[in-house]
């Protein structure tokens, strides 16, 4: 199982070298290559250093939708590259709600990702509102074949299911819940591109994903790792879900 920690806007430059360390030491006799980190932005300068040599994979929360240019604040997708990131995080719901991303900009920053040669990890998922009208697989279907507009079927990409109201909530999606959900991404994928690029396509759950129900969720089918918030800024926690899914 895939565990990846979305550290959102926490660990400052030295806060991430020390948490790293740490990680490695406790990773060591583990599938490095299962663990992702994401910390912010101007945290992965130190998370490229600490972490270059080992198999543990890190990333940007977010790039801007340019390359280059007169867009005071914002990130570049090459710069992310020179620092040897392997993923790029896009579409996250904190992105889409807080700072109004759209659905089009989603696909240009996969884009952008895919032509530096790093990964998109894709999030998508519905409020609990859209849950509650039935119109959860709508949102979902529409979101993710708006993400992949721009991407052709030799590509690859990963996807996150996070249903919105459960993020931070302490309220975790059911495994009949992801089950079903992880199904039908699984088949949309199949029906846009084909088997083989649905087979290879990691789907990964977020939301309120603790060490006590990581087991659980694991044994879904079609839940290839996990997206983790809270728990994955403390070391222990997120070897934790680790041991516990794999
Ligand atoms: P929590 O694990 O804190 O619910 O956050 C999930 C998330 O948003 C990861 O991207």
């Amino acid at each position: 199982m895939i565990c990846a920690g979305n550290w959102k806007l926490n660990k400052s430059p030295k806060e991430t070298e020390s948490f790293l360390k740490k990680l490695l030491i406790a990773a060591d006799q583990l599938d490095q290559s299962k663990f992702i980190v994401f910390p912010p932005a101007l945290s992965l300068a130190k998370a490229s250093e600490i972490l270059n040599g080992s198999k543990i994979n890190y990333g940007c929360q977010n790039i801007s939708t340019v390359n280059s240019g007169a867009f005071t604040g914002e990130t570049s997708v090459d710069h992310v590259k020179e620092l040897n990131c392997d993923f790029v995080l896009i579409g996250h719901s904190e992105r889409r709600s807080l700072f109004a991303e759209t659905d089009d900009e989603v696909a240009t920053k996969v884009r952008l990702t895919l032509d530096q040669g790093l990964k998109p990890m894709i999030c998508i998922g519905e409020t609990l509102k859209q849950r509650e009208a039935g119109e959860t697989k709508n949102i979902l279907k529409s979101q993710l074949l708006a993400s992949l507009e721009k991407v052709s079927s030799t590509e690859s990409i990963t996807v996150a299911y996070e249903p919105v109201w459960a993020i931070g909530t302490g309220k975790v999606a059911g495994p009949e819940q992801v089950n079903d959900v992880h199904n039908f991404l699984r088949d949309i994928l199949i029906k846009k591109f084909d088997e083989s690029f649905a087979a290879k396509t990691p789907l990964l759950y977020g939301g309120s994903v603790k060490p006590t129900n990581a087991a659980e969720l694991a044994k879904v089918e079609n839940v290839d790792g996990f997206l983790i918030g809270g728990a994955s800024l403390q070391v222990e926690s997120f070897i934790q879900i680790y041991r516990n899914s794999n």
